[in-house]
């Protein structure tokens, strides 16, 4: 008697690529991100700060440092961060930052992102920081690797380990991680939005449970996927926060598919990108929830404009917003979920969109060609 038994497939949950099988942990990756930092009364213990109250209400500035997804996880907890601690927050890929010459100082605090801890720029540019004597907070998902072991304090990102070289769970929980600070930050300096913290908090425990929601409603992304597997170009657009969901949702694909794909913040078609659409072309939209969020109606005339000119339009929208219907060629409902928490949900459908293009145009998702989980080089 003989058994076919395959550690791979074992490991993969019996899913055909790792990278799926992490796509589909992310509802527990984001709750194990949360485990243990909320407390039933609605405030943070962020305990691995390490940094007095005292210290952290003299921060005047934040800077954020990544590359590569990490960097779109940090353009997106700017919008969050500055919202809600008033303390201005720059986000800059590691590779410019190390550099430069950036003003930095003791009240200045640095967030390093990496899911690796091993990134050679990011490492750099955190080195770089700490010899201005800047504080340096490192958010990261491997255990005492190099960048939290340099660092002042190390916030982990409890996604487990992540195997395909494209970062898929590490993208959302970095995301949580750095909401996580704000929120803690606009806590401990009692800023006028201190008072919104257990709101806020409510709202970020009811993410894992949106995450697995739209998880369950993925067969049109997917067959429309399978439908551009030829296409030569998708352009992705958004605005405010969906604007680095649509940037990380096009190097998904260009990792992964190797295909021509480009992210436009939606406001900016007019100085440039409108001229590149033409009959056919994929555009793929963010919409922000709708409510008193202005930008809601300005990017649904966006895809009126796009779609007069050709484009095929892949909207994605929340549950019960019927603006877009007449401009979709493809519709993709997202839950409800406050404008800041969109990015938890609103990157799932775009992974799967680039994995399952990836799929179809034959590519090993796990590993896609040139490129490294860690780039430990410069
Ligand atoms: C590589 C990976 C990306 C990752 C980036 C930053 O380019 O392919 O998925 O986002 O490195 O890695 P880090 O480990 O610093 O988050």
């Amino acid at each position: 008697y003989h058994v076919d038994w395959d550690i791979s497939a074992a490991e993969k949950g019996g899913h055909d690529y790792f990278m799926l099988k992490e796509i589909a942990e992310q509802p527990k990756a984001v709750a194990d991100t949360l485990l243990g930092r909320l407390t039933p009364q609605g405030r943070l213990r962020l305990d691995e700060m390490r940094l007095s109250h005292d210290e952290l209400r003299e921060i005047d500035k934040i800077v954020i440092i990544a590359c590569g997804s990490a960097f779109y996880a940090g353009l997106t907890a700017k919008y969050a961060i500055e919202h809600w601690t008033r303390i201005p927050c720059e986000v800059e890929l590691s590779s410019e930052f190390r550099y430069r010459d950036p003003i930095l100082n003791r009240a200045t605090l640095v967030i390093a992102i990496s899911q690796s801890g091993e990134t050679m720029d990011t490492l750099m540019a955190l080195r770089h920081a700490r010899e201005q004597r800047a504080r340096v907070l490192a958010i990261c998902n491997t255990n005492g690797s190099t960048i939290p072991r340099e660092s002042d304090a190390v916030l982990y990102t409890h996604a487990g380990p992540e195997v395909g070289v494209a970062a898929t769970k590490t993208f959302l929980t970095q995301v949580v991680a750095c909401y996580l600070i704000g929120l803690y930050l606009a806590q401990v300096r009692e800023s006028k939005f201190g008072d919104e913290v257990a709101a806020e908090v409510d709202q970020l425990d009811r993410m894992p449970a949106a995450v697995r929601a739209v998880l369950g409603t993925m067969a049109d992304i997917r067959a429309l996927a399978r439908e551009l597997a030829t296409a030569k170009s998708v352009l992705f657009i958004g605005r405010h926060v969906g604007y680095p969901v649509a940037l990380e949702g096009a190097l998904k694909l260009k990792e992964l598919a190797y295909m021509h794909a480009e992210a436009f913040a939606a406001g900016e078609l007019k100085h440039g990108p409108i001229a590149l659409i033409e009959e056919g072309l994929p555009v793929v939209v963010v919409v922000p929830p709708r409510g008193r969020d202005v930008l809601h109606d300005k990017i649904v005339s966006n895809v009126q404009e796009i779609r007069a000119r050709g484009a095929r339009t892949i909207v994605l929208a929340e549950e019960g917003d019927e603006s877009v219907v007449p401009w979709a060629d493809t519709l993709i409902r997202l839950p409800r979920v406050p404008t800041l928490l969109q990015p938890l949900v609103a990157t799932v459908p775009l992974q799967i969109f680039a994995c399952e293009l990836a799929m179809a145009r034959g590519n090993d998702v796990d590993q896609p060609r040139n490129l490294a989980k860690s780039v430990t080089v410069e």
